[in-house]
């Protein structure tokens, strides 16, 4: 690995920031009540999963977030309810704890989140865009509206999570009508390329600074593993095959006995799924959704293959094989539209695999921006000349082998929050997110 000289496209030339601003914010707000409006009251204080709050603890910890850093920390402004500042503070309440917490009921948190945004679009209109890092390219503000759009997220998987009837709705997304993939598997030639980012003004911390890094090189799958290539595995006796699996991976599986992707089950000899409170036939084309970690690293070794690397991850999205630069997004440096990419939760379900030729990287790589957020190999680790920024507690308490980087985001990650360079990570065993992978190997 070496830092002498790295070369990555900028950003377009920003619109208004200030309505880029008021945009983000506005977009992270219209679905956060998407996700709460239609939930009954019981539905949004009930834990459906000892692994999520209770929505009505998203709800309002999202509206604490933006009070903290907004108006207390940029406008200096005194809390305004100094008695729940604590409860919607992550780290002083594990989630399976949240519930029995003095939470702000539904209707009090709306209330209390919408004051707060309204504090804040009157600031926006004050508050110069520079001078200090907080504010330099409208930073925090971007930062608060990919926290929501986190949230948000959460808040679906919560929505997967929940018993009972659908609540929410969503066209599937379109059969692709462009050309097929050329072939199973793409080389990525060897050579440096730069990973991480100094230039994206929205980047987290986690994502900076931009650093060459010098790959051999790899094959890495066109398209994310889908359904019926994870059965193949499956009807191959994979979940019953100790060599596949890590020692931890074959212990959490007998544990819990584990023998398909989490909401599956097995019904006349067919799979069929629960998918936001619908049970249907699993596809067979679509990438494989909710596998841990474990699962992931078992079929790729069950495959002769293994997990790309989170750097050959990037390699394959953002390197330009004929500039030599590293691109935003695979497809360019562009933002995102729907033709680019199933993300926003504009559909409540991944693309069929080889859908959206658009979003293709120079070397015909698809899918890696949306449907599945894609497991890799790596711990979640710093960059070199990693600063934690504005907060330890968002990256740098999470940095070590505990945790595994996923990259690319899925159909629930709105733009904002995904790009070539974005970085998620989480526990190996962990498989209610909305999670898939594809497979590499050595040249
Ligand atoms: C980056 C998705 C792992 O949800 O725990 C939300 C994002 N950080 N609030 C999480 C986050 C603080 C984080 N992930
Ligand atoms: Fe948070």
């Amino acid at each position: 690995m070496t830092t002498e000289t790295h070369h990555e496209s900028a950003p377009p030339a920003p619109p208004d920031l200030r309505e880029r601003a008021v945009a983000a914010l506005s977009a992270a707000r219209a679905r956060t009540a998407g996700l709460t409006d239609p939930v009954s009251d019981a539905d949004l204080t009930a834990q459906h999963s000892p692994l999520m709050s209770p929505l009505v603890w998203d709800l309002a910890h999202i509206g604490s977030m933006e009070e903290l850093w907004l108006l207390r920390e940029v406008a200096g402004r005194e809390s305004m309810h100094p008695e729940i500042d604590p409860l919607y503070d992550a780290f002083e309440h594990p989630r399976s704890e949240r519930p029995k917490l003095p939470l702000l009921g539904p209707e009090a948190a709306r209330r209390y989140a919408a004051e707060v945004r309204g504090r804040v679009f009157d600031l926006l209109e004050q508050t110069p865009l520079e001078g200090t890092a907080l504010l330099d390219g409208g930073y925090v503000f971007g930062m608060i509206a990919q926290h929501e759009q986190q949230h948000d997220e959460t808040m679906l998987i919560t929505h997967q999570l929940r018993q009972g009837a659908a609540v929410l709705t969503a066209p599937d997304p379109e059969p692709s009508r462009g050309p097929a993939p050329e072939g199973p598997e793409v080389l990525v030639p060897g050579g440096p390329f730069t990973m991480g980012t100094s230039a994206e003004p929205w980047s987290l911390d986690n994502e900076r600074p931009a650093h060459v890094r010098d790959l051999p090189p790899f094959w890495i799958d066109t398209v994310p593993v889908t359904n019926s290539a994870y059965q193949a595995f499956m009807a191959d006796g994979g979940y019953r095959e100790p060599r596949w699996w890590a020692p931890e991976g074959w212990e959490q599986i007998r544990t819990h006995d584990i023998g398909s992707p989490l909401f599956w089950r097995q019904e006349g000899g067919q799979w069929l799924r629960r998918r936001f409170g619908v049970t249907e036939p699993v596809s067979a084309d679509e990438p494989v959704l909710h596998v841990s970690w474990y699962e992931a690293d078992a079929y790729a070794r069950w495959a002769g293959r293994r997990l790309p690397t989170e750097a050959e991850w990037e390699k394959a999205a953002r390197h330009d094989p004929a500039t030599g630069r590293s691109r935003r997004y695979p497809w360019g440096d562009a933002d995102p539209t729907p033709a680019h990419a199933n993300l926003g939760q504009r559909h409540l379900r991944p693309a069929g695999a080889g859908a959206y030729p658009a979003g293709a990287s120079p070397l015909g790589v698809r899918q890696l921006i949306g449907d599945v957020w894609e497991w890799t190999s790596s711990d979640f680790l710093p960059y070199p000349g990693f600063r934690p920024f504005p907060y330890r507690e968002y990256s740098e308490v999470f940095f070590g082998p505990e945790h595994k980087v996923l990259r690319g985001g899925s159909f629930a990650v709105d733009q904002v929050a995904c790009r070539g360079t974005f970085r998620n990570w989480d526990l190996p065993v962990r498989r209610q997110i909305f999670s898939g992978f594809r497979t590499a190997r050595d040249l």
